[in-house]
């Protein structure tokens, strides 16, 4: 019998990792390019050691209990809210996630949203491609500018941070709020404002998250944050959908509460609130902040690593729940 690890992964990774896998634990795998139902999750892991999972994988205690020798949940993601965490944690089941290696990706799709929204390129190709186009305007499709405009940062983790370079580089004068404020020195060697939400938001011209999705930050912003953003401003959300309050936000772009809003994640994926599909001046990306061939290897190889780690019995290095082993 092999001593490998018996590794269950719901859908596949980019091929190195599953070389990785093939090579260091006995898998089974979806091999569908779909995601798996709960009873197929379930079925999938009884008697493994590690399961693999994504971020589209919710991970629940009758998931778990579907497996009592379970030794880790690996997530193929940063964010962690698809699983249960206070449910593995009472069944000593770690957690594990791919913080640092998808930081700057995820920055880059936040700017390049940004952009977009502002000089309307998705909503000029649309144009272009109906052939209605009769050539140069001076008054077609007039964005906002991005250099010099400001930019509010609601959240200033990893991601959040990787932006102010990118915004400086634009000139762009760079807010924050977040949990907890950074200390005056690296405010100042960063030449960023800390600001309260609320005025966050009444001064920015472009609102970018960056918060991790938990119970604080559900529907951060609804009708009230909405009704304090400028009428100009465009909302920016790489985060995670329920961040936002979807219907809320819909409302505000249809009164001209604000401009529009460039969008990665939603709060039902991959279903959008209908009126988003028809919306001009909402852009609309397929939950891409992390998609690229390089990142995702790296997270691949890094849930990988994870998940083989806690499956050895070492402890693995992308916990993030420390509590399982007390
Ligand atoms: C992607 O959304 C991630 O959390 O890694």
């Amino acid at each position: 019998m092999s001593d490998k690890p018996k590794i269950f992964l719901t859908r596949e990774l980019p091929p190195q990792t599953m070389e990785l896998l093939q090579d260091q634990s006995v898998l089974t795998m979806n091999h569908e390019d779909r995601y798996l139902t709960k009873a197929e999750i379930m079925d999938g892991m009884r008697g493994v050691d590690g399961l693999l999972c994504l971020l589209t994988d919710a991970i629940d205690d009758e998931i778990l209990a579907a497996n009592p020798v379970l030794k880790v949940v690996a997530n193929f993601a940063v964010g962690f809210n698809n699983i249960d965490i206070e449910a593995a944690t009472a069944r000593k089941i770690p957690v594990t996630n791919t913080p640092g290696v998808l930081t700057e990706t995820t920055a880059d799709m936040a700017f390049a949203l940004l952009l977009d929204a502002a000089r309307r390129v998705a909503e000029g190709d649309r144009f272009v491609r109906t052939k209605a186009w009769q050539g140069w305007g001076p008054l077609q499709f007039l964005g906002s500018d991005v250099s010099h405009a400001t930019l509010g940062l609601v959240g200033l983790g990893r991601i959040g941070k990787s932006m102010i370079p990118r915004a400086q580089g634009f000139s762009m004068k760079v807010l924050y709020w977040n949990r907890t404020r950074l200390s005056p020195s690296e405010e100042a060697s960063l030449q960023v404002t800390y600001c309260e939400l609320d005025e966050l938001l009444q001064q920015s011209d472009f609102v970018s998250i960056h918060v991790a999705q938990n119970a604080e930050t559900r529907h951060l912003l609804g009708p009230r944050e909405f009704s304090l953003m400028k009428p100009e401003a465009l909302l920016v959300n790489t985060a995670r959908g329920p961040i936002v309050d979807e219907k809320a936000m819909v409302t505000a772009l249809q009164s001209g509460q604000i401009a529009g809003a460039a969008l990665d994640v939603y709060e039902q994926e991959p279903l959008l609130e209908p009126e988003l599909y028809e919306m001009e001046n909402v852009v609309v990306a397929p939950h891409l902040g992390s998609g690229t061939i390089g990142t995702r290897t790296k997270m691949g190889n890094m849930a990988a690593e994870n998940c083989l780690a806690a499956c050895r019995g070492q402890r693995p290095p992308n916990l993030v729940n420390p509590q399982a082993y007390d």
